[in-house]
């Protein structure tokens, strides 16, 4: 490879953090994830949330319905099982026999639709004892919720009262450090020691490795670049492209596209969420050139997640080009429209 290609060839991507949502919108962003990614993690923060086994699987099958209606025949859905105060041994136990591909811990209040979510983790201890046993990945939200701490220091805070704590109790419990934003998450997985089973990962999102806050501020308001957790400063964003750009196993892709309609972003109570999904690929490949990193994409997009989460890897070939994609102002979304990420902007890179 060249220092700067205009072409590059990836076994084909999934997407370990991606949100859906449910009814009507779900054809409208899976058809854009689709287009990139062989199979994504499938976020279970609904109204309910997807809680049991049970849920899981009708909710698999509106997915299903949707693909089949879409024509789309070469995806495949990850279910999410909702952690709660209430989430029982056996639940764990069912979830691993019927291919469940994690669980996902929601602070209560920490973010959209995480009401639910869980008051305290000692609540939830037999719960992830069963998953240590099984080795079924806790994925987590790691940010604090309480109102005294500055948002800005949340993901870090939560690292030392939350997160070193659990991994003491359940030092082989697989845990994948959802989204993270800060210098000290970055290091703190780079530098956790290695279990027998290499317990600890981290997916980055687009967004927090192309902008930092000012990003949310740039001359006024900017609702569509707010997501939780929040970006962070300029030193924060530099880390996360390091360790993405690494070569490290422990960090991959996991987008965290979140579609919200256009009314609710653009609000007084702006929902949190940035949609990345029409272009993701592009967005990821731009950081990496950035760096002069484009090496490192295929590892971080294509290999490590699959790694992580015992999956075999993938094995259809992609091409991206150095070709710009103009963005969309806007894009359907069920009855109402969504602003997607850089939109009326371009994108360096697109899918062949
Ligand atoms: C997500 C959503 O809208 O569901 N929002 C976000 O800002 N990332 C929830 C989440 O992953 O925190
Ligand atoms: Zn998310």
């Amino acid at each position: 490879m060249t220092n700067s290609p205009t072409h590059i060839q990836l076994i084909q991507p999934d997407d370990w953090h991606l949100h859906i949502r449910d009814g009507e919108v779900v054809k409208d962003v899976l058809a854009d994830t689709a287009r990139q990614f062989a199979r994504a993690i499938i976020m279970p923060n609904l109204k309910p949330p997807v809680t049991t086994v049970a849920l899981a699987k009708a909710y698999q099958s509106r997915i299903d319905a949707n693909l089949k209606a879409l024509g789309i025949t070469n995806f495949l859905p990850l279910m999410i099982l909702y952690l709660t105060d209430n989430t029982s041994a056996e639940e764990v136990r069912k979830a691993k026999a019927e291919g469940i591909a994690g669980f996902k811990l929601y602070p209560a209040g920490a973010t959209t639709n995480s009401d639910a979510g869980v008051s305290d983790i000692k609540h939830c201890y037999q719960a992830l004892e069963a998953m240590q046993v099984l080795g079924i990945p806790l994925l987590v939200h790691g940010e604090v919720t309480s109102a005294d701490i500055d948002i800005f220091d949340r993901e870090a805070v939560f690292i030392d009262t939350v997160l070193e704590p659990l991994r003491k109790d359940f030092p082989e419990l697989k845990i994948v450090f959802e989204h993270i934003t800060t210098k000290q998450a970055a290091h703190y997985v780079r530098d956790a020691a290695i279990s027998k089973k290499n317990s600890i990962a981290a997916t980055i999102t687009p967004q927090h490795l192309l902008m930092n806050r000012n990003a949310i501020f740039a001359g006024g308001i900017r609702p569509h670049n707010y997501c939780l957790p929040v970006l962070k400063r300029e030193e924060h964003r530099i880390a996360l492209l390091e360790a993405a750009t690494s070569g490290n196993a422990r960090f991959f892709l996991g987008t965290d596209s979140a579609p919200h309609a256009k009314g609710a972003k653009e609000a007084a109570c702006g929902c949190a969420g940035c949609y990345s999904a029409f272009n993701a690929l592009g967005l990821y490949a731009e950081a990496f050139e950035s760096v002069g990193k484009l090496d490192k994409l295929e590892g971080f997009a294509s290999f490590f997640g699959p790694d992580f989460y015992g999956l075999p890897r993938n094995s259809k070939k992609i091409t991206l080009a150095k070709q710009a994609q103009a963005i969309p102002v806007e894009l359907p979304l069920g009855d109402a429209t969504i602003v997607p990420l850089r939109a009326g902007e371009t994108v360096a890179w697109s899918l062949v």
